[in-house]
């Protein structure tokens, strides 16, 4: 995805609009560019790269001096990321940010080039801006409605036309927008961190509502031209949160704020040591009519929803299918009434897991939404939504947001259980009661950084790494190595423990480590001789595990060991280390922490 920005007011567009986009790169980081009113004139710097390269070239063209402008900062979908396939894209009347997909692009491409247009990019983004133009008589608000009458698919778009150089022009569909309010200055953004710094009010922007911003006034519109009042939304977030707080990177601190994270999302969801889900409309009548749980998410989330199955099925014995979002919404689900359908997303917008709720929604069964940002795409749109305290994740690689992910799915998993007669009061009470505990259990596992980092050290020279467990261990397994293989480059395979023999330890070899993670008590044994296979055969062994395991010596070749509480509970405790080994891994080998190749924070197309 790409982060678009706005600015129209009485100070200096161009410092403000770099400023804004620096808190955006989150979201998209290969190019970056602006527009800016100068002299009445469209002004445009815009260059491959990161945002730095952009104030580099401004710093020898001359930087737009003006008071209203847009600028973007860009997750390439549609060409390569160069110069020219740079936003902001127009021509001397029109220029356009976008963030999103237009799906038929292709089609008005055509009709334009027989128009007479030429275009310079591959990209989409430049057939919206030059159907604006096309259909450009003057009325920017009649000319906007036009086109969106025949773009389809995503957009957050940023408007500027020659003619009108004292506004601003902003509408969205599925991808995410607000408009800041400032006194005597209004503002566009993709998301809240970027107009922190001058305002704390926002609105939040619906389908095909069309904004139109001075510095005086913010006007939206519906797409029949009727003006729409909406509420004002106030950002809580602190400055600070959404800045490095003295640590090296957004991750490092992330990882370290997951204490306060679960703390903040358990606590206001537990009433008289129960499970308190009543802001979200989850009854426990709905919970105990639900023949089965579809948990549908993307990456990491789905990662989350892989240990809330394990819970669920085994405390409150009610299936539980988890899914990939991309595979959920087109292998025709077997979901329906009846049917309960949890997606989980940090940010909200991930476009696979949108749609995914919505064919959810579609097919008949209730929709519920984990999500941590207020007012995204996809707490819009379930039916109930529970919305996770991390606060702002910045770092692309998502660790807090796991953390907080699963803990509310243990509280969601002891309340079904408890709704469903699975659990009584008094069980249902002590998880609850343990589950307050894993704050402080975080936060002493935090101590585990040094040999993190020394393991780190082990691992960073490997070209290919196994994570293996079992059960709750095998699915925590898969985010530890998810997050290895993003940040620092090294590509690595969670494996069933118990299903190595079965071909892939034909892989292992002296040069490929292996991490385990043994804290089931149940299934320990059988992971140890599993440790053993691989030892075997050469591999140098890291073992994640309980303080109070007994095992031989040499069985493997670094130990982490971890506070130990109900092992229902220890992948909420058991994923810092591995979080702490990659993120130690990638700094060892100087790859970008926060911004990894390739990726972006929240992935709005398909
Ligand atoms: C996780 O480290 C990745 N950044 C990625 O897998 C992410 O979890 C996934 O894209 C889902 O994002 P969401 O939680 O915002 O929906």
């Amino acid at each position: 995805m790409c982060g678009i920005v706005g600015y129209v007011g009485k100070k200096d567009c161009t410092d403000v609009l770099i400023d804004a986009l620096s808190k955006l790169e989150y979201r998209g980081y290969d190019s970056a560019g602006i527009a800016v009113f100068e002299k009445n004139a469209i002004k445009v710097e815009k260059t491959k790269g990161r945002l730095k390269d952009l104030v580099d070239k401004m710093a020898e063209d001359g930087k737009p001096a003006g008071h209203c402008g847009i600028g973007h900062t860009r997750w390439a979908t549609h060409g390569e990321p160069s110069d020219i396939n740079s936003h902001p894209h127009g021509n001397k009347r029109i220029s356009i940010v976008h963030n999103g997909i237009i799906e038929n692009y292709k089609e008005i491409k055509d009709f334009l080039i027989k128009e007479g247009y030429g275009f310079e990019s591959e990209t989409d983004t430049e057939t919206v801006a030059k159907l604006l133009d096309y259909y450009y008589d003057g009325n920017p608000l009649d000319t906007i409605i036009k086109v969106l009458a025949e773009i389809e698919g995503s957009y957050a778009l940023g408007i500027i036309f020659r003619d009108f150089p004292d506004r601003i022009y902003a509408v969205r569909k599925d991808s995410p927008l607000i408009v800041g309010v400032g006194e005597q200055e209004n503002f566009i953004a993709s998301d809240v961190p970027a107009i922190l710094k001058y305002t704390r009010d926002y609105y939040l922007i619906e389908q095909d509502e069309i904004c139109e911003l001075t510095a005086e006034h913010v006007r939206i519109y519906d797409t029949r031209k009727n003006v729409i009042e909406k509420e004002l939304q106030t950002a809580t977030w602190d400055i600070d949160a959404a800045e490095k707080g003295g640590y090296e990177h957004f991750m490092l601190k992330e990882i370290h704020e997951q204490p306060k994270a679960v703390k903040m999302t358990v606590s206001p969801r537990v009433k008289n040591g129960m499970p308190d889900f009543s802001e979200t409309g989850l009854t426990v009548e709905k919970l105990k009519q639900y023949h089965q749980i579809f948990v549908v998410a993307c990456g990491t989330a789905m990662h989350a929803g892989l240990v809330s199955k394990y819970v669920i099925e085994k405390i409150a014995r009610i299936p539980v299918i988890v899914d990939i979002a991309s595979e959920f919404r087109y292998r025709e689900p077997l979901i329906g009434e009846g049917d309960l359908l949890i997606v989980i997303s940090q940010s909200g917008e991930t476009a696979d897991t949108l749609a995914a709720l919505k064919l959810g929604k579609q097919l008949g069964a209730d929709t519920f939404a984990l999500v941590n940002v207020v007012g995204s795409s996809i707490a819009r749109e379930a039916d109930m939504v529970l919305y996770t305290n991390a606060g702002p994740e910045i770092s692309v690689a998502s660790t807090k947001a796991y953390s907080v992910q699963i803990a509310a799915m243990y509280l969601f998993a002891f309340e079904v259980a408890y709704a469903k007669g699975k659990i009584t009061e008094e069980e249902c009470r002590k998880y609850v009661s343990e589950l307050m505990e894993i704050p402080d259990y975080i936060e002493k596992t935090l101590e585990c950084k040094t040999i993190c980092q020394q393991t780190a050290a082990k691992l960073m020279n490997a070209d290919s790494l196994l994570y293996i467990g079992r059960g709750l261990d095998y699915a925590l397994s898969m985010e530890g190595s998810l997050k290895l293989k993003e940040i620092s480059y090294i590509h690595s395979e969670s494996y069933a423990a118990g299903e190595l023999k079965h071909g892939t330890i034909s892989l292992v070899t002296k040069q490929m480590p292996v991490i385990a993670v043994a804290t089931q008590k149940g299934l320990i044994e059988k992971t140890i001789s599993n440790i053993k296979e691989v030892k075997a055969r050469g591999a140098m062994v890291v073992l994640v595990c309980g303080e109070t395991l007994d095992i031989e010596d040499g069985v493997a070749d670094c130990i982490i060991r971890l506070p130990e509480v109900d092992e229902i509970l220890m992948p909420a405790i058991a994923a810092v280390p591995l979080q702490l080994i990659a993120y130690y891994t990638s700094v060892l080998k100087g790859c970008d922490v926060d911004k990894p190749r390739n990726l972006a924070k929240s992935v709005t197309v398909e």
